[in-house]
Formats: C-alpha cells, sequence, structure tokens
C-alpha cells in the first residue's frame, strides 16, 4: 500500500539545503554548524571537540560533525552534483579522528550519518571500515551487570559517573551496531545493541508510557538507582525528543531482530507521545513544562517522523502500517510547512529546535540533529533506500 506524500513540498525543502549548504560551507571553515545564534547565523565547533568531564561539568563535545556530512551526502543524491559528494568526502577526513572516540556513545550519531553512508552510496571500502571501528567502540561501552547489559553514555568507562550512565539516546545509537552485524557478519554487534534495547525497556519507561531521560545504574546488579534528566525540565518530566530517540531505536532494534516485540513497544511509545502531541504540528521541548507558550523543539518532530515511517515499514498488517505512514507524513508536512527556515539570514533547515534548554544552548535554534533526522525523514519518501534501508514488514 503506497501512502501519499506531498513530494514538491519536501523537494522544496530539500533544494533549500542545497542551496544554504553550499553558501554555509563558502564561510565556516573547518569548524562544523552545531546549533544557530539569535541572529540566525551557525556556531561552530571543531570535529576534535570529544565528550568530557570538567570538575563535575559535563559536556557533549561536538556530537554533530557527522551530521554535516551526512547533509552534503544527502545533498548529492537529491542534487546529483558531484560538488556535494566531493564536500562530503572532504569533511570526512575532518571527522575520521572521532571513530576511535573512548568516551562517548554519540560515535553512534557521528559515523551512522557519515562513513556508513558514505560507504553505502560510494563503496569506498575504507568508509565502512571507518564506520565498523566506530562500532567496535561502541560496543566496547556495553557494561555487563547481574541483571542485564547496557551500552554507558557519558564519559569514559574507567570514571564511574561514565561507567553507571545512560540515556535514552542510546537507544539511536545502536542502529550503528546493528548496521555493523549485518556489514561484517559478527552478531556480537547486533546482541550488544538487543541487550541494551533491553535494559533500556525495564529501567528508563515509566507506567504512563512516559520515559525518563537518563538513568544510572548500580553497576554491580543492574538495578537502577536513579531516573533523572540532563536537558529536560525536570526528572520526572517526559523530554520530548527522548521518546522519539526511543521510538528510532526499537524500530531499528524490531527490524535487526525481526522481534515483533520491539515493534509493539515502539508503538506504545509512540501512541503516548502522539497522544501528548494532541495535534500539534511541533511538540514542545518537554510536554511537562507549565509554560503556556512552551519553547518547541521541531528536531524531536523530526527524529519521531522518521520512526514513525519506520513503523509504517515494519508492520505486519499492511492497512495498520499505512496508518502509521500516514502519521509520520503528517508530522513531515507540518514541518516542511510551519518551520522551514526559509529567511536567508535563519541558517539551517528548521527553525524551532532546542538543543538544551536548561543550559541555555540553542532553544529555538535550527540545530544540526534537527535538520539531519528531517532530511533522513524524507529520505525515506523522497530517496527511498539512499541514506537509510527501507524495513521489510516483520512476519504477521
Ligand atoms: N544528546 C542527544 C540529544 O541532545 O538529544
Amino acid at each position: 500500500m503506497v501512502s501519499e506524500y506531498p513530494k514538491a513540498l519536501l523537494s522544496g525543502a530539500l533544494d533549500l539545503m542545497c542551496r544554504k549548504l553550499l553558501e554555509d560551507e563558502a564561510v565556516i571553515g573547518v569548524g562544523f554548524p552545531y546549533v544557530t545564534a539569535p541572529d540566525g547565523s551557525w556556531r561552530t565547533m571543531l570535529a576534535c571537540e570529544s565528550a568530557g568531564y570538567t570538575g563535575d561539568a559535563w559536556s557533549h563535545g561536538n556530537w554533530f560533525c557527522g551530521f554535516w556530512v551526512g547533509l552534503l551526502t544527502a545533498a548529492h543524491e537529491h542534487s546529483g552534483k558531484p560538488e556535494f559528494l566531493k564536500l562530503a568526502q572532504e569533511r570526512m577526513r575532518l571527522v575520521a579522528q572521532r571513530a576511535g572516540d573512548p568516551n562517548t556513545h554519540d560515535i553512534g550519531f557521528i559515523f551512522w550519518s557519515s562513513a556508513r553512508i558514505l560507504h553505502r552510496l560510494t563503496k569506498d571500502d575504507a568508509m565502512g571500515q571507518m564506520a565498523l571501528k566506530a562500532a567496535e567502540r561502541l560496543r566496547a561501552r556495553l557494561v555487563t551487570t547481574r541483571s542485564g547489559a547496557y551500552i554507558s553514555s557519558w564519559g569514559p568507562l574507567d570514571d564511574p559517573r561514565g561507567r553507571a550512565s545512560s540515556a535514552i539516546d542510546t537507544m539511536a545509537n545502536i542502529p550503528l551496531l546493528y548496521w555493523a552485524s549485518e556489514h561484517s557478519g559478527d552478531a556480537s554487534f547486533r546482541l550488544a545493541g538487543q541487550a541494551h534495547a533491553a535494559m533500556t525497556e525495564k529501567a528508563f519507561i515509566r507506567p504512563d508510557g512516559t520515559l525518563y531521560h537518563a538513568v544510572e545504574y548500580d553497576t554491580t546488579s543492574g538495578e537502577r538507582i536513579r531516573g533523572y534528566t540532563f536537558q529536560g525540565y525536570s526528572d520526572e518530566s517526559s523530554w520530548s525528543r527522548g521518546a522519539g530517540w526511543a521510538v528510532y531505536g526499537y524500530a531499528a532494534t524490531a527490524a535487526a531482530t525481526g522481534d515483533r516485540r520491539w515493534l509493539d513497544l515502539a508503538i506504545r511509545i509512540a501512541e503516548v507521545w502522539l497522544k501528548e502531541l494532541d495535534g500539534r504540528d511541533c511538540p514542545p521541548w518537554d510536554f511537562t513544562d507549565p509554560d503556556p507558550t512552551p519553547t518547541l523543539d521541531s528536531a524531536a518532530a523530526a527524529i519521531m517522523a522518521a520512526a514513525l515511517l519506520d513503523i509504517g515499514s515494519l508492520h505486519p498488517d499492511r492497512v495498520e502500517g499505512a496508518r502509521w505512514t500516514n502519521k509520520g507524513v503528517s508530522l513531515l508536512t507540518g514541518l516542511a510547512s510551519g518551520h522551514l527556515a526559509t529567511e536567508q539570514s535563519h541558517r539551517g533547515l528548521l527553525m524551532h529546535g532546542c538543543y538544551s534548554k536548561p543550559h541555555d544552548i540553542g532553544p529555538d535554534a535550527a540545530v544540526m540533529f534537527g535538520d539531519y533526522y528531517f532530511v533522513e525523514a524524507m529520505a525515506r519518501l523522497v530517496l527511498p533506500g539512499k541514506l537509510v534501508d527501507k524495513y521489510a514488514p516483520l512476519p504477521g
């Protein structure tokens, strides 16, 4: 069953991306864009900045740099212009140094969106090897406890704070493990991802179907010591982007394992999120924020749109699948018609993202990951099979 989508609207958004990427490449220098400043210009960061603690303060470092490569590659696929591929390959040489980074789960994001896609497009073995090296680093973050194993999110594993931490974002890093399992034939990558998915189900999901942003584990027993937030409104709040990461990762887990249980879980979390969204075209940064006009997070909608399209592809019932695909299309249509950064002074593709409201970084801004997942979601419709696989329906 083929779902309808507004082709001209989405192609127009990709045209806008192509134009802006070339304009930005001419001026940004060696740094990589991550959020826009209040005047609409990009703030940039060097690719080499790893995550880490300064005293007790945690910095995520540059987990955005791969997304820029992904956008350049998508621009190549959309426009057919070789200059975009050349730019992507040049930028990749700056990102490559992060493949062995031992400090963060974010190497999943970085190499999922860069070397993996370049390998897909060019078949360059060096790109496959680089993505595999990053996946090995991610797998090495698996902490095994008496009641399961999880991928530690933040910090060096020999730092007890890092070893005990896991964030919901990690669910969207594990697709690199599933890719590595297929690419190398080594099922241990998939098993690590699956173990993380199971532990996250136990520790992060509240009885009402909303999620913790982060969990501190007892590294011996595997019990949750506490659920808390880093970027959300409060420890018990419903940070809208977190559910997007979770649904995206559980859909990928369903595809990698063929197990319906993960698809059902993705659907359960998505249903709660859509209920909280309540028909709006873009969620607030946190559903629990009592502000009557809260800061929005278009990135949360973009990630969820990609995940809903995946649910649509995976669903064994074609009518139900089409229903989920339509929900994804509807979110994308809302973003492309109401939140595109069409003004020349405003860089980036999607306005109204929110990187971290508590830290006052990019609230109400274009955010690099929002642009990337918006494009990845659109590519599922406009450039099928080019950036990501279209998942096959699970057995009924
Ligand atoms: N670190 C992932 C996020 O900000 O959503």
